[in-house]
């Protein structure tokens, strides 16, 4: 099974013609409560197991998509240009690959976001989720939320869940064509609940995070418990959403962020994301948590964390973290 054949399902009664000039989408980053870590399949991006996320409201991927007027695709991030050569054009170049009305139809791309690219900050998520939605647009498919997000896993894992707002729940699946491998949006609300971005560095990271999941997943001895551990935070995450009890949902999700960074520092070779700054701030949060402040944080593949928290300790978490961005889910 490889990506065409799941395109030629999805797409069967379809066609591949453009139907206006311009396609256009907006898609919001999501950041993973508990974490997709590891591929059953690595050609479909299907996950081990199931994980759920948060939608960041308005840090996201607008995206165009329009016919390019040269034999090659054209890329532009953010208005610059991004030569052909760059890994991220590559990786996109080939995920166009399935989408091309003819072998000599080349399409331009403009993608304009409002997070900082490759720093753990799942923009890729937002990127191909966008990309999916605009081409949905260009194509006027009119596809339905379960195909889209099936189609947006194809570029890459996390984009699955980026299709909607609030909270997502992807589904790992069962089938080996990952028919029923698919995120959807969960009935749940949470109007005071506040997430925090702290950038420690907006640099590339050297590691990739399908890279780093792979080497975990071969080699860490702590990933035969990851599937476990993920199945229980998921059940206890559901609980902690319907309750809006902030201190089980940090509880929660920050225990399974760390657990995530355990199976890096034990994998061969092992690596690590945190870089100094990293560590202090969770030592910060940590003793604010001593002192009865309900902070957390959640952390995916580089050293920016994610901090959870509830409107009402608004306030204190600014004095504490001048540089902080928050953002309002709901
Ligand atoms: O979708 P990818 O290949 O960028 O992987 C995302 C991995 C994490 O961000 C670390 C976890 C997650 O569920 O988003």
């Amino acid at each position: 099974m490889n990506p065409n054949h799941v395109i030629e399902k999805i797409l069967a009664s379809r066609k591949i013609i453009p139907a206006k000039e311009k396609g256009e989408a907006y898609a919001p980053s999501n950041i993973a409560l508990a974490k997709y870590w590891g591929k059953r399949d690595t050609q479909l991006n299907l996950p081990v197991t199931s994980s759920l996320s948060i939608s960041l409201h308005d840090k996201g991927s607008f995206t165009t998509v329009s016919a390019s007027s040269v034999n090659q695709d054209i890329l532009f991030l953010n208005s610059r240009k991004v030569p052909a050569d760059k890994n991220f054009a590559q990786r996109l170049s080939c995920y166009l690959d399935l989408f091309r009305p003819t072998k000599d139809f080349y399409f331009t791309i403009e993608t304009t976001n409002t997070i900082p690219v490759a720093a753990g900050l799942a923009s890729s998520a937002s990127g191909f989720a966008a990309l999916i939605l605009a081409l949905n647009d260009f194509f006027a498919w009119q596809l339905d939320d379960q195909s889209l997000s099936q189609l947006a896993r194809l570029g890459s894992g996390s984009a699955a869940r980026s299709l909607w707002q609030g909270f997502v729940e992807w589904h790992a699946g069962k089938a080996i064509d990952g028919s029923d491998c698919f995120a959807e949006k969960l009935p749940y609300t949470w109007p005071t609940l506040r997430i925090g971005l702290l950038i420690v560095s907006d640099l590339e990271k050297k590691i990739s995070s399908r890279e780093a999941m792979k080497i975990c997943q071969q080699t860490s001895p702590f990933y035969d418990v990851w599937p476990t551990h993920v199945a229980q935070t998921i059940e206890t995450l559901h609980k902690a959403i319907q309750q809006q009890d902030i201190n089980l949902l940090g509880q929660t999700a920050e225990q399974n962020a760390l657990a995530m960074h355990a199976t890096m520092l034990t994998s061969n070779p092992p690596f690590c994301y945190w870089q100094t700054e990293t560590l202090t701030t969770m030592q910060k949060i940590w003793s604010l948590r001593e002192r009865k402040v309900p902070v957390y944080f959640t952390e995916d593949a580089g050293p920016n964390l994610k901090l959870l928290f509830n409107e009402e300790i608004l306030n204190l978490v600014r004095e504490e973290f001048p540089l902080i961005d928050i953002v309002e889910p709901f």
